[in-house]
């Protein structure tokens, strides 16, 4: 998939950190000069446009758009700081303050944020596959300025690296960090009624095989967790134990305890 890089319709110049997301992603800069996105596109044969807008960049691919909100990780934090209630990822993985933490599966980075609050001080590590994502969700972070300092925080700790899982297991050491976590996309959305989104479209959907986990098994100290659906039939197939899951919460961890 092509994608270019422009600016909002009221500005044809480039700012300095616009320049800098242009030399980190590599991508083309087209000038906008008053266009519409669709004719750019169509001029350039892209299939996906980003626009450098001054809170952060946004993606847009088939009338969708994708930049980086934490909505999620906001509401996620906030049960526990407001009623105590423990994030079921971070009890699956059994985190504690000062644990490094290795999302495999970055995404919108959500679950990292999480991770990233919990651990307070332990590296935080997201890995995302698909390159505009990636960028995208990185300087969406990097630029990020909301008026609660904890989210602040827990958001600019997380490192994102645009790299395959796969590779960049095969080149940590041994116990190089507490928990790797994946998250891969499922199959089907939730809700059939779930338009599809933009990360659907472009994220990487291979399944996990058995190479990687034993590699993440190798990496973690502590444990590896597996986020995933219903019955939880990857659970079995890569080798982890069910921990989380019951008839009412589709969602399902699946861990491998390393130490
Ligand atoms: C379900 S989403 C993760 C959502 C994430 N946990 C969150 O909180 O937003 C899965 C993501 O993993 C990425 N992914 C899939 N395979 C990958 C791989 N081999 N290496 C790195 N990222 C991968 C996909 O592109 C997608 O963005």
């Amino acid at each position: 998939m092509k994608f270019i890089v422009t600016t909002p319709q009221s500005i044809d110049s480039v700012n300095e950190t616009m320049a800098e997301f242009m030399s980190d992603s590599g991508l083309e800069y087209i000038p906008r000069r008053s266009s519409s996105l669709a004719k750019l596109a169509a001029e350039h044969g892209a299939e996906g446009v980003i626009v450098w807008e001054t809170e952060g960049p946004i993606l847009y691919v088939e009338n969708e758009k994708l930049f980086f909100h934490p909505s999620m990780a906001k509401v996620r934090i906030a049960e526990y700081r407001k009623k105590g209630r423990e994030d079921l990822l971070i009890q699956a993985c059994q985190l504690n303050k000062g644990d490094s933490f290795l999302d495999c599966t970055l995404g919108m980075g959500a679950d990292s944020i999480v991770a990233s609050y919990f651990s307070e001080t332990g590296k935080i590590t997201g890995l995302e596959y698909q390159s505009e994502v990636a960028h995208v969700i990185s300087w969406g972070m990097k630029l990020y300025q909301g008026n609660m300092p904890w989210l602040n925080k827990a958001i600019k700790r997380v490192e994102i690296i645009n790299s395959d899982h796969k590779k960049f297991l095969c080149q940590q050491g041994d116990q190089s960090y507490d928990i790797v976590y994946f998250d891969p996309m499922f199959t089907k959305p939730l809700l059939r009624s779930q338009p599809i989104s933009p990360l659907r479209k472009l994220a990487n959907h291979d399944a996990l095989n058995k190479d990687t986990i034993q590699e993440a098994c190798r990496v973690a100290r502590k444990r590896v967790v597996l986020k995933t659906l219903l019955a939880g039939l990857e659970i079995e197939r890569l080798g982890f134990q069910k921990i989380m899951g019951s008839k009412h919460n589709p969602i399902t961890y699946g861990v491998i305890i390393t130490d």
